[in-house]
């Protein structure tokens, strides 16, 4: 026993993690349903010893599923989500289609699991999954957030090729063995060359020069924090690394705030792993973190550009497919049953 839960998306990156955290916390369900596009029906997987065979997504994809998880791309998501809540599926979106629309959820299970009362598995519904870079950097600023009121944020990030699926990571890989062996680089799904490099976000510029990766985290920070009143400000950059995001924040407080009450804060707080060796200059990076669950936090430090003891600079890393992605998503899927 245990839910009916459908995979839109079962063949991607995040599609396959979800899977694997599935075993890793040993989320209950009677039956899976994975789903792709044409091109991947009747691929087989193995899976908990038995074994599935993926189907096409369609609008009759849906029939008895309690929770869809879907990671298909925000296109896939608008064109099928409404469906299967209409079939009584209650739907954990990780793309971007639904994240700001009124009325529906955007939730961190360790920051605003109050957004989702009332959903319930095969209940219907959309809930959104936030921005991996957005969730990574408010698992650790929301306990700060708590302890002192953070009045603005200034974010850059240094985002990995998994946050744009698997082709971007196989992308990586073939340009890293292209350049070591002298060929031209092949570029698919990048604008720049990766391998070697790094560059401005390649999400869609928008009209105010900010990039929409960096205007998710102003937007959705407000949501999922519940205050247009906390300033934020992002740089959101590639950078040639697999799996795990990395992030530099400043942070501006209401009031004073001390490194020490600031680490007690982080080390108290769920789905976080402070990891501030000053002494030996040890820090979390994103191949420490990869595949891990928590986020993880070090170089809390004062702001010595001000005269106040108001600012705090932080330096975070997480996995973008695990916490930024599929874990999120099992953790809301959990507070469904
Ligand atoms: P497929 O492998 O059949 O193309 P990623 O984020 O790693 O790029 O993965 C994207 C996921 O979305 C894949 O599982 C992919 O399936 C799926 N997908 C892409 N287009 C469609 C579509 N038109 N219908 C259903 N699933 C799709």
């Amino acid at each position: 026993n245990g839910p009916t839960i459908a995979i839109a998306g079962v063949t991607g990156a995040v599609g396959q993690e979800f899977l694997r955290v599935i075993t890793e916390r040993k989320f209950p369900y009677s039956n899976i349903k994975m789903l792709a596009s044409a091109r991947s029906a009747g691929r087989q997987y193995e899976f908990e010893g038995e074994t599935y065979t993926v189907e096409e997504l369609t609008e009759d994809s849906f029939k008895g599923v309690d929770i869809a998880l879907f990671s298909a791309g925000g296109s896939i998501s608008k064109k099928y989500a409404a469906v299967a809540s209409a079939a009584g599926a209650t739907v954990v979106d990780n793309s971007s289609a639904f994240r700001m629309t009124e009325g529906v959820p955007l939730v961190i299970p360790e920051v605003n699991p109050e957004a989702m009362a009332g959903y319930r598995a095969g209940g219907g519904g959309i809930i959104a999954n936030p921005n991996c870079s957005t969730i990574i950097a408010l698992v650790a600023v929301a306990p700060l957030h708590r302890l002192a009121g953070v009045k603005r944020m200034v974010v850059s990030t240094y985002q990995a090729a998994s946050g744009a699926g698997q082709a971007a990571m196989e992308e990586l890989e073939l340009q890293t063995r292209e350049v070591l062996d002298g060929k031209p680089v092949t570029q698919n799904i990048f604008p720049f060359q990766y391998a070697f490099n790094v560059f401005s976000h390649n999400s869609p510029m928008t009209d105010n020069g900010y990039n929409e990766e960096e205007m998710k985290m102003v937007k959705e920070t407000h949501k999922i924090l519940g205050t247009s009143d906390i300033r934020v400000t992002a740089t959101c950059i590639r950078v040639p690394v697999m799996r795990a995001h990395a992030e530099s924040i400043n942070l501006e407080f209401e009031r004073d705030i001390s490194e020490e009450e600031a680490l007690r804060a982080l080390a108290a707080a769920p789905g976080i792993q402070v990891a501030d060796d000053r002494a030996a200059n040890w820090f979390p990076t994103p191949l420490s973190v990869s595949h891990l669950d928590d986020v993880f936090v070090g170089r809390v430090r004062r702001d010595y550009s001000r005269d106040d003891a108001r600012g705090l600079n932080l330096w975070v890393c997480g996995d973008q497919v695990k916490k930024g992605a599929a874990l999120n998503a099992i953790q809301i899927a959990e507070l469904l049953l």
